[in-house]
Parts: C-alpha cells; sequence; structure tokens
C-alpha cells in the first residue's frame, strides 16, 4: 500500500472519494460538510491531500484546510474505502497529513470536528485535546461547511457554541503560551455559562 501526499496524478479518485463521503454519511445517518468535485481537485493539485492507493486502487483520503488566516489548520474529510477498514489505514494517513500540516504551517493549531470514535481515538493519539468550540476558529466560512449536515439547526440553536460533534485541537509548543491564556479566558466564560443553566 502506499500513502502519499496528493499530486494530480491522484485526480483519477476523485469521483470515487466524493461518492464513498456521501455514502459513509449516509450509512451513519450522521452529518458531513459537503465538498464539491471542483473542490477536493483543487485540494489534491495542491498538494493538500493524503491518498492511500493499493495497486492502483483507491484506498483512503484526508485534506488540509486552513482557516482564520493560516491561525488554524483542519485536517478534514477522512475517508477509507469500506473494504479497507480496521486495518489501520486511516491512522496512517492522518499521520501524514498531520506531519504535512506541521510542516506548512508550524505556527498553526490543528483541529478537528467528529462524531467518530475511530477519528477520536486517532487524534488523541496525535496529541489533540477535547475542547469547546469557543477554542476553534471563529471563521464564518468554516461554519459555513456545516450548512449541509443535518444537524446544522441544532448548532444554531445552541449559538454555535457546541453541537453534535467533538471539537479536538493540537497546539503547537510554540504557541502554548497563547493558547494557555485562552483556555483561562474560556474557563471565564465556562463558569458564566453553567451560572446560566442552573
Ligand atoms: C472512520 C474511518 C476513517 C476509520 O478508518 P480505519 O482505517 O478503519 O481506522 P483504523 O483501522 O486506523 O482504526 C483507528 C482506531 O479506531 C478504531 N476504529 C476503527 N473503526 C472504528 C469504528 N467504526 N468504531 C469504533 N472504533 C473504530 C480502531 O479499532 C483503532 O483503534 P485502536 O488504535 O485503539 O486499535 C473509516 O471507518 C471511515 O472511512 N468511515 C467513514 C467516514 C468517516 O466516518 N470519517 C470520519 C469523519 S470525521
Amino acid at each position: 500500500m502506499e500513502i502519499e501526499i496528493s499530486s494530480s496524478i491522484h485526480l483519477m479518485y476523485v469521483s470515487e472519494i466524493q461518492q464513498e463521503m456521501y455514502d459513509s454519511a449516509q450509512r451513519r445517518g450522521t452529518g458531513i460538510a459537503k465538498r464539491s468535485i471542483e473542490y477536493l481537485s483543487k485540494k489534491i493539485t495542491e498538494g493538500n491531500a493524503v491518498v492511500a492507493t493499493d495497486k492502483g486502487k483507491w484506498v483512503g483520503f484526508c485534506y488540509i484546510e486552513t482557516w482564520s488566516h493560516g491561525q488554524f489548520v483542519a485536517n478534514s474529510g477522512l475517508i477509507v474505502s469500506p473494504e479497507f477498514r480496521h486495518l489501520g489505514v486511516a491512522t496512517l494517513i492522518k499521520d501524514k497529513v498531520f506531519t504535512l500540516s506541521r510542516n506548512k504551517y508550524p505556527n498553526a493549531k490543528i483541529f478537528g470536528l467528529t462524531t467518530g470514535l475511530a477519528v477520536m481515538k486517532i487524534n488523541s493519539d496525535l496529541g489533540y485535546k477535547p475542547v469547546i468550540y469557543s477554542e476553534l476558529t471563529q471563521d464564518e466560512e468554516f461554519w459555513n461547511g456545516c450548512k449541509s449536515c443535518v444537524n446544522y439547526d441544532i448548532l444554531m440553536k445552541k449559538e454555535r457554541k457546541n453541537c453534535l460533534c467533538t471539537a479536538m485541537l493540537f497546539v503547537p509548543e510554540n504557541i502554548k503560551n497563547s493558547a494557555g491564556k485562552s483556555q483561562s479566558e474560556n474557563q471565564y466564560n465556562n463558569e458564566q455559562e453553567s451560572s446560566f443553566s442552573i
């Protein structure tokens, strides 16, 4: 099996990747941010994705997105072809896309939103910690991606403070000091929130 940083040679898999993303979301009955063929193709040609293949067959995929002018990076759209699941492929892909993200954006925080246990496990092993949504990018464009999710009305009812997805964040050592500051600010916000709910 090969796990590579994407290039235009991988464009031949883009329809299959998009279809499997959609089909998997349908099967799980969960929400998903919809990605167009054009959007995924751009990620692939720009080298902002990781593609796993086996003897010319598509196996798995994940891509990088940047938000808040590069202050945040998300490793999104993780998908493994059903016949290759439970073999550690997602772990290898996430490892590669994480290293790519750290190399390309060494000063960015890396985050993810997920309902999936597998992704939570993988992210934890990479050093991500669960956080509340206010620790994530506040870039409108990122949150607009949730509009195609079946749970979008819940997110809006909760005023974008939380939803069904668990938020996870990796803060690089080099920017941990400023993250510590924002965490104590959020602790204060949480105290205020809980006093509302009592
Ligand atoms: C989620 C997904 C990417 C996992 O791919 P995979 O290659 O099977 O994952 P791995 O084999 O690397 O497993 C990683 C860990 O998650 C666990 N895991 C895998 N699938 C799981 C599942 N469905 N439920 C619970 N745990 C699971 C594995 O046991 C492993 O845990 P371990 O390290 O404790 O042994 C794959 O099932 C998939 O493509 N699903 C549909 C799309 C999706 O849900 N994407 C995530 C969107 S955030």
